[in-house]
């Protein structure tokens, strides 16, 4: 059975397989360009092996793990961008919206931005607490985790001794290099290597992602089998009817080349939020360049069904939905009986909420579609360590083969240096 399922049922109409034949040969050199290293960005498919080699790795982060964390109440996750969002998604849709699932210390974040209200806040809000630190920066020198980390770093010290303070900060960074590595040796903290050859937003099967979702109680060794297993099934002949990356990758690109530029990623699903956030990252850093690219939307229904909906259902037609389907849902709850149904909802009593959010979901696709919008539906088993494996490899994997699709080079991002050149000009960094 596979771990996910590319549903094109509702694209058909919109795509003939002549259309689809046409990616048929480009499809496989893709693969190939990754596989035997041929494409650009070459030199950063560390990724593409990181399930067994994070398994082989798992021990020694297990028992760091559990040392770091014995006690405490709070563990502020530094980082940006790739370095923080594959954690973060993982952890926040396991963990639910009230925090009653998560079995470790409550996860927080920092570095993401860089608003003085919310470090205020935070500290106040650590203020009692027992807390440490993982710092996440593969350069060691991004300014938004920088700043947050000599905040939160000079706050830890002045709450406890020094060598409680060393012993309360991971850092994860380059091997040799950055500001980072050398304070971490200085200082004696516990260290993680981001590989060299893995770029931000691909590392979340790496200790940048594997660390934070440790300490936060949750089994990574089931999403590391989770992930290993979509690797061993998307391994080799990018077959169209049977391997889920062939499917999403190619179905994306031909969409793209009828002029449907914008790709709207949507679940009826709140708790995987940050899933669509870190999807956002991947596919919006990796494609975006070279004036090429889908530009990656989500939408989160059926809140946005009163936002959004509108736009979807009747809006230039420019664009493509993906939704993300857990096909089992962990807890449900029946809807309630009541003697005067004044809101005429009896005839729902007994039913769960779940059979509600599938008839709307299966609603949502019939109306959109028949408005215009093809809508792929990829659907994984549950929201749990091992379909998230699968899903972080399967979407990985898809963005760098539609990466190559579309002729770009998915691992580098020298776009997003113009605006940090122009911020230190202004800031008067020395140099700049
Ligand atoms: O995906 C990427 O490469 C980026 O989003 C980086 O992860 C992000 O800019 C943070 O960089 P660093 O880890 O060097 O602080």
């Amino acid at each position: 059975m596979s771990k996910i399922t590319v549903d094109l049922e509702y694209t058909t109409d919109f795509l003939p397989k002549q259309a689809l034949n046409l990616w048929a040969s480009d499809k496989k050199i893709a693969n190939h360009m990754l596989t035997k290293k041929w494409g650009k960005g070459n030199d950063f498919l560390g990724w593409l092996s990181l399930p067994e080699k994070s398994l082989q790795q798992l021990p020694q982060i297990l028992s760091a793990v559990k040392e770091f964390s014995a006690g405490l109440e709070a563990v502020v996750v530094i980082g940006i961008g790739g370095s923080y969002l594959g954690a973060r998604a993982a952890i926040d849709s396991l963990t639910g919206p009230f925090g009653l699932h998560r079995p470790g210390p409550e996860i927080l974040y920092a570095g993401h931005h860089l608003v003085g209200k919310y470090y205020i806040d935070l500290l106040e809000y650590l203020k009692t607490k027992k807390w440490g630190i993982v710092v996440v920066s593969k350069s060691g020198t991004t300014t938004e985790p920088a700043i947050a980390f000599r905040i939160l770093k000079k706050a830890l010290e002045s709450q406890v001794d020094k060598a409680t303070s060393a012993r309360r900060i991971i850092a994860i960074t380059d091997e040799k290099k950055g500001a980072l590595r050398k304070l971490s040796t200085q200082l004696g903290y516990r260290t993680f290597v981001i590989p060299d050859d893995v770029g931000g937003r691909y590392s979340v099967l790496s200790p940048v992602g594997l660390v934070p979702i440790a300490i936060a109680g949750f089994s990574v060794e089931a999403m590391l089998q989770g992930a290993r297993e979509m690797q061993m099934e998307s391994e080799n002949d990018m077959k169209f009817d049977t391997d889920p990356v062939a499917r999403y990758a190619t179905v994306r690109n031909a969409f793209y080349h009828q002029g449907k530029g914008t790709e709207v990623l949507c679940s009826f699903n709140p708790e995987l939020h940050y899933i669509a956030e870190w999807w956002k990252q991947l596919f919006g850093e990796s494609e975006g360049k070279e004036g090429k690219g889908i530009f990656p939307a989500v939408a989160e229904y059926t809140t946005d069904l009163h936002s959004m909906g509108q736009y979807m259902q009747e809006g230039p037609r420019n664009l493509f939905e993906t939704i993300l389907i857990p096909k089992k849902v962990k807890a449900d709850l029946p809807i309630p009986e009541d003697t005067q149904d004044l809101d005429g909802l009896n005839f729902l009593a007994g039913k769960s909420l779940s059979y509600v959010n599938d008839a709307a979901c299966q609603g949502t696709t019939l109306a959109h579609h028949t408005g215009g919008v093809p809508v792929i539906r990829i659907s994984f088993d549950a929201i749990d360590e091992n379909s998230l494996g699968s899903l972080f490899y399967f979407f990985e994997k898809s963005c760098a083969i539609s990466g190559y699709l579309l002729g770009v080079n998915p691992f580098d991002q020298p776009g997003v240096e113009l605006y940090k050149n122009n911020m230190f000009k202004l800031l008067k960094k020395p140099g700049y």
